[in-house]
């Protein structure tokens, strides 16, 4: 604790220090994307901590919230009876947020039994059949939605996961360079040896990074509904997905798919599914655990609300390297590609009880609407509105530092992608024209385009 909050006067101390360096005023920060996260949301920290900062201007009682908050996301579990932290499983994915989330990142592309449990989730449902919410995908029976392979003493998890890669034929780029990409080859077996059903559809997914998150909710409804139907971008659409906390269908934000609609219902998701804590603001809990379904709440409402509070209140780290020749060639190429008809540099927040959240600029990069991503990405597992094939964009903000935070990490829904180029590479789809323009480039502006995504 005391090294945190020493940590965060550090930060500040630097941000001042920074502010009256680049002599910014109001006006000039305003839309700056230096500050990716907005004047109050964005930190100047490139090291392997820049995902874990809160952001200004947060009042005494709020940092109070967020470091409250703080302790439950990197909690770990265990199994009850026990005094600190109980209530884990009986099934699991992992013992923690942060065992996924590492760092507050994207973890690794990895499943099976660890130490400690998976970093990856694989979400399943049923081709046909009655949906458990309106519009919802069809639940596995005797599983749910999501495969739990973990499982306390004493319990058996729901399947035997393990994922292999398998490389595809070589490619080129235009200029005769030669790459090859890879893509997941999921192996499922039901733990007790029998078979699942035949037409399961089942999907594999990378943590997302989590930092930033309080700003994308603060970005107004309208705002991201009105971009449905913007001229001049590339045309997405929106999800509209079942809300357990309002028991109606509202917009979905959050999630690859777009399938989650806010960050404490996410929260409130994790914990009951992938650590296993029954809780209130998500019920459904694990399926095929034996034993009672009617267990005692195992992690308070507060609880969970502090822990997406932490997530809200974290900020986003500064752009680098903004005025080098190579990335400023490369931003202007990912304008002239058309990246940017999806991942949509600039937005701002409206107003939000938290100040530092409200009205800001930011540049998270995404249009936050969902895109046939084409064949080779496609999981053909529908989720709400989204289809087999569609993805939300995801932001790009930070993504520069993706490597400096976990040097395992990958990128793309599944981690398939082992670099930014084969990230690019994988477009197709609504995105196949941008990826060609890509793999036309010559090697340095193929170069410039990645340094200009590394200054983000
Ligand atoms: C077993 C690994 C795992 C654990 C444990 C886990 N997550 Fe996640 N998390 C994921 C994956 C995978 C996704 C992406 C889901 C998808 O594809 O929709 C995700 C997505 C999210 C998102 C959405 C981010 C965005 O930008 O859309 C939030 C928020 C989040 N998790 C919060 C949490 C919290 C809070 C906890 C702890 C209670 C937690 N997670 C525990 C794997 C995990
Ligand atoms: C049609 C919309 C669209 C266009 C155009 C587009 N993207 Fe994407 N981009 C996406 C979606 C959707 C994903 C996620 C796909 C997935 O995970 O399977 C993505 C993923 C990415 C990722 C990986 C992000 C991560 O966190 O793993 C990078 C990097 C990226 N895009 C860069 C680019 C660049 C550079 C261009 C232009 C050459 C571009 N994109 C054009 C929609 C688009």
């Amino acid at each position: 604790m005391i090294n945190r909050i020493f940590y965060i006067l550090l930060i500040s101390q630097l941000w001042a220090c920074n502010k009256s360096q680049s002599g910014e005023d109001d006006q000039s920060t305003e839309s700056n994307p230096e500050f990716m996260g907005g004047k109050s949301g964005t930190i100047f920290d490139a090291s392997s901590n820049a995902y874990k900062a809160p952001i200004n201007d947060l009042s005494e009682d709020d940092m109070a919230k967020h470091l409250v908050g703080d302790g439950f996301f990197e909690s770990r579990f265990v199994t009850s009876p026990a005094v600190v932290n109980p209530g884990l499983g009986p099934l699991f994915n992992n013992t923690g947020c942060d065992g996924c989330h590492q760092k507050e990142g994207r973890g690794k592309p990895m499943v099976g039994r660890g130490p400690q449990g998976s970093q990856m989730l694989v979400f399943v449902s049923m081709p046909t059949g009655e949906p458990e919410v309106p519009g919802g995908p069809v639940p596995v029976p005797g599983i749910g939605f999501q495969i739990l392979d973990q499982a306390v003493f004493g319990q058996t998890p729901n399947a035997v996961v393990s994922l292999t890669w398998e490389e595809q034929p070589e490619q080129t780029f235009e200029d005769g360079a030669p790459y090859t990409l890879r893509k997941p080859k999921l192996n499922l077996t039901l733990a007790d040896g029998s078979a699942f059903p035949s037409g399961m559809l089942q999907s594999v997914r990378q943590p997302l990074p989590v930092f930033g998150l309080g700003l994308l909710e603060a970005i107004p409804e309208a705002d991201i509904i009105a971009n449905e139907s913007a001229t001049g971008k590339v045309p997405g659409r929106l999800n509209w997905v079942w809300s357990v906390t309002e028991n109606s269908k509202v917009l979905g934000r959050f999630g690859r798919k777009a399938s989650i609609p806010s960050v404490v219902e996410q929260a409130g998701k994790a914990f009951a599914l992938d650590i296993g804590l029954v809780n209130e603001v998500f019920k459904e809990i694990a399926q095929g655990a034996t034993g009672p379904n009617d267990e005692p709440i195992e992690i308070s409402k507060e609880a969970i609300e502090g822990a997406a509070f932490y997530l809200q209140t974290l900020a986003v780290p500064a752009r680098r390297n903004m005025k080098d020749t190579d990335v400023l060639r490369g931003e202007a190429l990912f304008t002239e590609l058309g990246c940017v008809g999806c991942h949509q540099p600039q937005w701002k927040t409206g107003d939000h009880s938290v100040k530092g959240l409200a009205n800001q600029v930011i540049f998270p990069y995404s249009d936050f609407l969902l895109h046939d991503m084409g064949d080779g990405l496609a999981d053909n597992r529908p989720d709400f509105e989204a289809t087999g094939k569609e993805w939300r964009t995801p932001t790009l903000w930070g993504i520069g530092l993706t490597e400096t935070i976990l040097p395992q990490a990958s990128y793309l829904h599944d981690g398939r992608a082992r670099s930014l180029t084969e990230a690019i590479l994988w477009h197709s789809g609504q995105a196949e024209a941008m990826k060609e323009g890509f793999r036309g480039l010559p090697v340095t502006d193929r170069d410039a385009l990645i340094k200009f995504l590394r200054s983000l």
